[in-house]
């Protein structure tokens, strides 16, 4: 596995087919290889097409989706790679969402050990979040990226332009990860996003913002890439949310990520102003702006033994111990925080009756 790699070469570019290009090129003729699934396929791929014809890049097309983030789509993508005679030298670029970047990071991690691949994300919670970073992998046994390794591509190419082939749900489920950036750890861009007009969205000045989230993400990522310490700032909102997320999804009334990170940012505020002193005032101010933005997922007070118990089968826990990161005021974090399953449901409380 390519381990030596500490950091992400990261390009903005509208020019995609040119940067994968110069990419393309360093590597021997056949053996580069593309992976993606249904909507980029129809919406994205079309830019780098000549690329693909230039280079006979082999493509290969899985099924999107969570289940599909499965063994069996990996075996798949395994199989294609093994019959087309990948190895070592081989190149796999992944265009597509969250999910396809994870998955295919993590087959390019594991074939023969470790092959070369470049992440080209066309989500903005691909873009802002999940293509960066290595955290490659799959679902397994109903559990969330319960396999997988730490692994970082060798490129990420990011271009903006992708972001008007999304929905506007989707676009708020990038942007949840973005406002999560700015709180732990940039106040300007806290200020930015706040300002930004989500009702009429600029795609011009989008990259620059979006490289400013990028760079919160790639600060946390090259001081400690396997989560020992510091990149636990990045779970702020999350220990909540995937509770939230996975609930949502046994009541049947799935949610977005990005959406359960902002109830959990909200619950978790909660917990910060009553752990870390976190300003009373900012708090209302901020929760009013979430709700009104991203809407509420209704919860009854029955819910919280079962959202509770997901808390504690969070896996960045440690031992028995719910493992929090807060923020004691915009863009300061406190990692490895405790709190009591009272205060834990006086937060839940408090979201249910806002
Ligand atoms: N999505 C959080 C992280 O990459 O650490």
């Amino acid at each position: 596995m390519a381990t030596s790699k500490i950091h992400s070469n990261i390009i903005f570019s509208q020019k995609v087919a040119d940067e994968l290009g110069k990419i393309v090129q360093q590597f021997p003729a056949g053996k580069v290889f593309l992976l993606t699934e249904e909507t980029p396929k129809e919406l994205c791929l079309p830019s780098i097409n000549n690329v693909i014809e230039e280079y006979g890049i082999k493509t290969i097309s899985i099924r999107g989706g969570e289940p599909n983030k499965s063994v069996r789509s990996v075996e798949q993508v395994w199989e294609f790679l093994s019959k087309n005679g990948a190895d070592r030298k081989s190149l796999l670029i992944n265009i597509g969402g969250g999910m396809l970047t994870d998955l295919g990071g993590f087959v390019a991690s594991t074939f023969k050990r470790g092959m070369s691949f470049v992440n080209i994300p066309t989500t903005l919670l691909a873009q802002v979040d999940a293509s960066l970073g290595g955290k490659t992998g799959i679902n397994f046994n109903g559990l969330k990226n319960e396999i997988g390794v730490f692994n970082e591509p060798d490129a990420v190419i990011i271009n903006t332009g992708f972001l008007k082939t999304i929905d506007a749900d989707n676009f708020l489920s990038g942007y949840a990860e973005m406002l999560k950036h700015g709180l732990i750890k940039n106040p300007e861009h806290w200020e930015e996003l706040m300002q930004y007009d989500l009702k009429k969205v600029d795609y011009d000045s989008l990259q620059e913002i979006i490289a400013h989230s990028v760079a919160v993400k790639e600060w946390h990522v090259q001081n400690d890439l396997t989560e020992k310490n510091i990149r636990k700032a990045l779970n702020f909102g999350h220990t909540v949310g995937h509770a939230f997320e996975s609930y949502a999804l046994y009541d049947n009334r799935p949610i977005l990520h990005g959406f359960a990170v902002v109830y959990g940012m909200i619950v978790e505020l909660y917990l910060s102003a009553k752990v870390c002193g976190f300003d009373q005032v900012k708090l209302n101010e901020i929760n009013q702006w979430m709700l009104q933005t991203y809407g509420k997922f209704e919860i009854e007070s029955s819910a919280y033994d079962e959202l509770y118990e997901l808390m504690t089968h969070d896996k960045k826990n440690e031992g028995s111990r719910i493992n929090f990161t807060l923020i004691s005021t915009i863009g300061q974090v406190e990692i490895n925080k405790d709190c009591s399953k009272k205060l834990i449901i006086e937060a839940l409380d408090y979201y249910r009756q806002l």
